[in-house]
């Protein structure tokens, strides 16, 4: 192995490591911000849409494009009427929590 392979082979295993994992770091921010409207209680689920279950979510998130997904959209929308989650919820996202979820649909969008 030459000294270029080597350090391919960091780079590659860097990025691996890297990827997001769904139950650390993605489930929590949609636990607490959005499960309550959007989670498998279907008495107070929001707009029909449940976001607990990547069947359910298909319909927000088309994985690989943060672009094509309302649920990017919804989360980074200027006006706080598009906003998820509402105004009225008391909660909100940080910019690195919807950082984390365009990621999350960058690398595929894959519930676990
Ligand atoms: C307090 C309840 C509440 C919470 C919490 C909430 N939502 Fe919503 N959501 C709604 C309601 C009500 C609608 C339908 C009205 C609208 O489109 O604004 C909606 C609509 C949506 C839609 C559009 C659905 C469609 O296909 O038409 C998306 C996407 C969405 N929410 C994502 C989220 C995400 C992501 C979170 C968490 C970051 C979240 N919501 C948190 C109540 C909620």
């Amino acid at each position: 192995m030459n000294c270029r392979t080597v350090w391919v082979l960091i780079a590659a295993s860097a990025a691996y490591s890297a990827r997001l994992d769904y139950n650390r770091d993605v489930r929590p921010i949609l636990a607490e911000n959005c499960f309550h409207c959007h989670g498998q209680d279907s008495k107070n689920r929001m707009a029909g849409l449940r976001l607990d279950t990547s069947a359910g979510a298909a319909r927000a998130i088309t994985p690989g494009k943060p672009g094509a997904s309302s649920l990017y959209a919804r989360i980074s929308a200027e006006q706080p009427a598009r906003r998820m989650p509402p105004v009225a919820s008391n909660r909100s996202l940080t910019a690195e929590q919807v950082a984390a979820l365009k990621r999350w649909i960058e690398e595929g969008a894959a519930y676990a």
